[in-house]
């Protein structure tokens, strides 16, 4: 093989199929999520293994607030469990985590736990990990446009000064490169209000697989199918 293997800079996944997941061995919804904690550590382990510099995780939607009460308390208690008890690990493994998403709605609790996990793992220098929360697309590009649309009214930007990149860099997602691959398990092929604008170039990739099932070979499985795709931006394919 003479050429290189192309790896994604930035992996992203929709983290899909807990529930059924739960529902095929009769179990409760929420013990679909708590199974779903194994495929984070290994999709992490196997992110650093590759080389990959990002992987962001699709954990709560801006929607999953409609879901029962009862599913919707034991996420929260789930992500505070889950950052005191991973962060120390994560932090051995060099991973730094971030949110993206608006973090207010959440209780003072969770917010505590996430800004810890932040700040002790913020000298991460092998991987970065964004946990998107309470995020949605629409509503991350919303609260971009009201930061630029506050800057022209205080006068120090010009409408006409607006360019991609400065809406890119008032996205949750500021300085972080793009999504080269977004995976969505559980078979299903949308994108569910999920960076919109940040995977205008990504390749997508559906395993029928769902989330708690989810494994190191499965990423693997992914990176290979990614270093297969020809990815030309809207240019000739290279001769
Ligand atoms: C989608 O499956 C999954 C979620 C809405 C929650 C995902 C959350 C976790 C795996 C826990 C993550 C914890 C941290 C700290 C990041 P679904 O419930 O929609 O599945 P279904 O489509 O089969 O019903």
């Amino acid at each position: 093989m003479s050429k290189q293997r192309r790896i994604p800079q930035h992996v992203a996944i929709i983290m899909d199929g807990n529930g059924r997941w739960a529902e095929q061995r009769g179990m409760e919804r929420y013990e679909g999520h708590a199974a779903g904690i194994e495929p984070i550590r290994a999709s992490a382990r196997a992110a650093i293994r590759h080389g990959v510099g990002h992987l962001t995780l699709y954990a709560f939607s801006t929607e999953n607030w409609g879901r029962p009460a009862a599913e919707v308390d034991a996420l929260m208690e789930l992500f505070c469990q889950c950052v005191i008890h991973e962060t120390p690990d994560m932090q051995r493994q060099g991973i730094r985590i971030r949110t993206i998403g608006d973090r207010s709605r959440f209780s003072e609790k969770v917010q505590a736990h996430l800004a810890q996990a932040e700040e002790q793992t913020a000298g991460g220098d092998k991987l970065t990990l964004l946990l998107a929360l309470n995020y949605s697309s629409r509503d991350e590009i919303v609260r971009a446009v009201r930061k630029i649309a506050g800057r022209v009214a205080a006068g120090t930007l010009a409408p006409e000064a607006i360019g991609e990149q400065t809406l890119a860099g008032a996205l949750d997602t500021a300085g972080v490169p793009d999504p080269d691959l977004v995976i969505r398990t559980s078979g299903e092929c949308r994108l569910s209000n999920f960076l919109l604008w940040q995977a205008s170039y990504a390749e997508f990739y559906f395993p029928q697989v769902l989330w708690p099932d989810f494994t190191e070979e499965e990423f693997d499985r992914a990176m290979e199918e990614y270093a297969r795709r020809d990815r030309r931006f809207g240019l000739v394919a290279d001769k």
